[in-house]
């Protein structure tokens, strides 16, 4: 784990987590406090907000959240704005936020399929454009959440699939323009992660969970950690010449398709 290799890895940096109060999103923020850093977290639920900064607190560092939707985009602003106002601008933008159910496309309607890519797509835009402005630019690393989804067409997921096609796409269009300034744009496409909210709505039995881990390559569920260290990696400076990648981190589902 690399914040048991390098708990200074990030001392010193601002990190802001959109979506990091729970699953996969607050892995990542426990491990950026963990290798140094000082973090911001935002979800909509300010229950939610107020256990995963005791969480953070709890582990010995700087946190601060903020209760907001990320389709709110003034809200967004204001979050960034007030977290350069308590840390300084950030170094690090994590935009995770998303919503999922699985549903046929005849059983949703306009509003359910643009409720997910209002939180996942635009609400990423929102993150990512106010966060612009609070960003310090030359050495910033953003890394998008997206999902395999993005690239493997699957029935019940269209409005996920779009969002997520839609984040990788905005992804390398702002690694692009923001190249210059000295800022990277990646996205981390996870697998199966287990313990997650994610999984639970996708695969709510264990029989659901044996049959998606005899389909992967590798046989089995990542874990949280396994996430956020693809994402402290794409932060360091180890991975300073990369940008407008997609990286899955999956257990080879995207190379395999789903097929065992
Ligand atoms: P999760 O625990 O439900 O995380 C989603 C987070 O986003 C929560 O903190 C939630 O908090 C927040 N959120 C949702 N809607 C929001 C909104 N409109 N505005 C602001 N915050 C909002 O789910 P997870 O399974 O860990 O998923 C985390 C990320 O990984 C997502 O981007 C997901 O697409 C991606 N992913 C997950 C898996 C998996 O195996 N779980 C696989 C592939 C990709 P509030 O409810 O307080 O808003
Ligand atoms: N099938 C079909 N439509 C559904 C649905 C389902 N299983 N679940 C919700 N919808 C529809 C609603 O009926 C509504 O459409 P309508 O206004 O035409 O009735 C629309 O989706 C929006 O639902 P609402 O509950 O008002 O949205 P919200 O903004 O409060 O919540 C969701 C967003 C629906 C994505 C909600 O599941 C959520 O908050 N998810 C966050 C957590 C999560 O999904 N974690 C996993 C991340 S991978």
């Amino acid at each position: 784990m690399i914040h048991e290799v390098n708990d200074k890895l990030f001392a010193g940096k601002v990190v802001f987590v959109a979506g990091g109060t729970s699953g996969i999103n607050l892995g990542i923020a426990q491990s950026f406090l963990a290798c140094g850093a000082r973090v911001a977290v935002l979800s909509r639920s300010s229950d939610k907000v107020d256990a995963a900064v005791k969480t953070l607190h709890d582990m010995g560092g700087e946190a601060i959240g903020f209760a907001a939707d990320v389709r709110e985009f003034d809200a967004v602003r204001d979050a960034f704005a007030a977290t350069e106002a308590a840390f300084g601008k950030a170094d690090v933008i994590v935009s995770g936020a998303a919503g999922n159910f699985p549903a046929l496309a005849e059983n949703m309607s306009s509003n359910a399929f643009r409720s997910v890519v209002d939180i996942d797509l635009i609400g990423t835009f929102n993150v990512l454009r106010s966060g612009f402005d609070h960003l310090n630019r030359n050495g910033a690393s953003i890394v998008n959440i997206s999902a395999p989804q993005s690239v493997m067409p699957s029935p019940m997921q269209s409005h996920v699939c779009a969002a997520k096609a839609g984040i990788d796409q905005l992804t390398r269009c702002l690694a692009i323009e923001w190249g210059p300034y000295g800022t990277r744009v990646n996205a981390i496409l996870p697998g199966p992660i287990e313990g997650t909210e994610g999984m639970l709505r996708l695969a709510p039995t264990e029989q659901h969970r044996a049959a998606i881990e005899q389909a992967l390559p590798l046989r089995r569920y990542g874990t949280k950690q396994e996430v956020a260290d693809l994402a402290l990696f794409l932060s360091s400076p180890s991975a300073k010449y990369i940008t407008g990648a997609v990286i899955p981190c999956d257990g080879g589902l995207c190379a395999s398709g789903g097929r065992s």
